[in-house]
């Protein structure tokens, strides 16, 4: 098939990568000539495995193409992928205006029979909203199409993207159409999942529904750590006793200093937004982001009460990604933690194995280590923020000998508390027992 996807974001990127790798012709349109040139020479505008050598194979076969007009490769195309972002408006909810634009190119240019595919997150209506402003375009040119709309929500996890793009736990299909589901079952015709097919309103709500229960459930974990540091327990061995329960699931019950990322914190607050339209209020998602919002600051107070005052102290920061295998900070709780650390008057060094210039940018004040034992020189205290596999393999006792003092604080229960004690550390992590944390 010959498929356009509109978006050359990560999602757009990887579906695109993946639909080529399943043997379909792929047009990839960009709003940003910058990028646009970027990709043509094969370069990803952001970090992902094993992505990069797949565009630049798919774009030397000629199996793949970048463009900067849809009007370019529409009608060449059997269905277009809507993949632009929809970031958070002031309120909460879904800024739909990258959204809407497609949708009204589309049905200003095609000139074909289509199906359209909304892979970006968008909140109940929005798949109708597309096809209202299609139609509206179609009829304003006075011609007569058969355009079908279809919501296809994406579950791609940065890091594992193209793994998650290719072996899917399930395919969700919304739509009303027989043409439609018949086109999307050829489109993943080598994918071998549950596939669920419904309304194009039902498929957008699993979207935010599941991010939201995913995020409740690091929340949930994290509020209990809390509870286990007063009550002398261990929220590891807590979270291993009730994940094995198969009703409960022992995957997202890792407590840490909570969820960051493009996709947690701004479906959480969409999907509440969509409730509150509705004169709901979603008491469940309120209670997921305040924990959120505070668990950084609930470690930071844990740190400050080990060094006693933060002030001229040199905290290190190992890692600023909001999670390993990416370079992306959004969200990212490393930016809170800088927050918090500035205003307590810390000096802060930090260091990340791919996400430094993203952070160099909005903070150039601080000290950007060329590896974690420089960003440990000297520090008063360590806290892991990303759990990076090279912070789990570093030699700890070469870096405890350039430490000023031996602290560790682990905002990922990372790393062994025995290993780290017996080393000489005051160890510390999230949720722990007294026996596992101190020195
Ligand atoms: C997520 C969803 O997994 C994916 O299906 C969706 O389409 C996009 O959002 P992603 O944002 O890439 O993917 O990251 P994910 O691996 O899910 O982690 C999200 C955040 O939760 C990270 O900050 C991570 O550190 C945190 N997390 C995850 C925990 O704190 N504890 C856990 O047990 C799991």
């Amino acid at each position: 098939m010959k498929i356009t996807v509109v978006g050359g974001g990560y999602v757009g990127i990887t579906t695109s990568v993946a639909l080529a790798s399943s043997g379909h012709t792929v047009h990839i349109v960009e709003i940003n000539k910058a990028k646009v040139n970027q990709l043509n020479k094969g370069k990803l505008p952001f970090y992902e495995d094993g992505v990069e050598e797949k565009l630049r194979w798919f774009l030397t076969s000629g199996q793949l193409s970048i463009h900067h007009q849809l009007e370019d490769c529409i009608n060449e195309s059997d269905a277009v992928f809507i993949a632009v972002g929809t970031p958070s408006l002031a309120d909460g909810s879904a800024d739909l205006t990258a959204v809407d634009a497609v949708a009204e190119q589309i049905g200003s240019y095609t000139e074909r029979d289509l199906v359209v595919v909304t892979k970006s997150t968008v909140p109940v209506g929005s798949g109708e909203k597309i096809n209202q402003l299609i139609r509206q375009k179609l009829s304003e040119r006075g011609v007569d199409l058969m355009v079908d709309t279809v919501s296809n929500p994406e579950f791609l996890r940065e890091g594992k993207a193209l793994y998650d793009a290719l072996h899917p736990d399930r395919i969700v299909i919304g739509t009303s159409s027989d043409r439609a589901r018949h086109i999307m079952k050829a489109v993943y015709h080598d994918l071998h999942c549950p596939v669920i097919y419904t309304t194009i309103e039902n498929a957008e709500m699993i979207k935010y529904a599941s991010n939201a229960f995913l995020a409740m459930k690091i929340s949930y974990v994290n509020e209990l750590a809390r509870l286990c540091e007063r009550t002398n327990t261990n929220v590891q061995h807590v979270a291993e006793g009730i994940g094995l329960d198969k009703r409960i699931g022992s995957l997202f019950l890792n407590a840490g200093i909570g969820y960051g990322g493009s996709c947690f914190p701004k479906d959480v607050k969409a999907l509440e937004a969509i409730a509150r339209q509705q004169g709901l209020t979603m008491h469940l998602l309120e209670a997921t982001m305040r924990i959120n919002e505070t668990q950084t600051e609930w470690f930071v107070n844990k740190l400050q009460a080990v060094l006693h005052n933060l002030g001229g102290k040199k905290i290190a920061l190992l890692g600023l990604s909001f999670k390993p295998d990416t370079d992306d900070i959004r969200e990212a709780a490393s930016l809170k933690i800088i927050h918090l650390l500035t205003q307590r008057n810390a000096s802060i060094s930090v260091y990340d194995p791919q996400a430094m210039e993203n952070v160099k940018n909005l903070h150039p004040q601080l000290y950007y280590a060329s590896s974690s034992y420089d960003a440990l020189k000297n520090a008063d205290a360590a806290l892991l923020v990303t759990e990076w596999e090279e912070f789990k393999h570093m030699d700890w006792e070469k870096a405890k000998m350039n430490m000023k003092q031996p602290i560790v604080m682990d905002g990922r229960n990372a790393l062994s508390p025995s290993v780290m004690k017996k080393l000489g550390f005051y160890y510390d992590g999230v949720g722990l027992n007294d026996t596992q944390k101190g020195g």
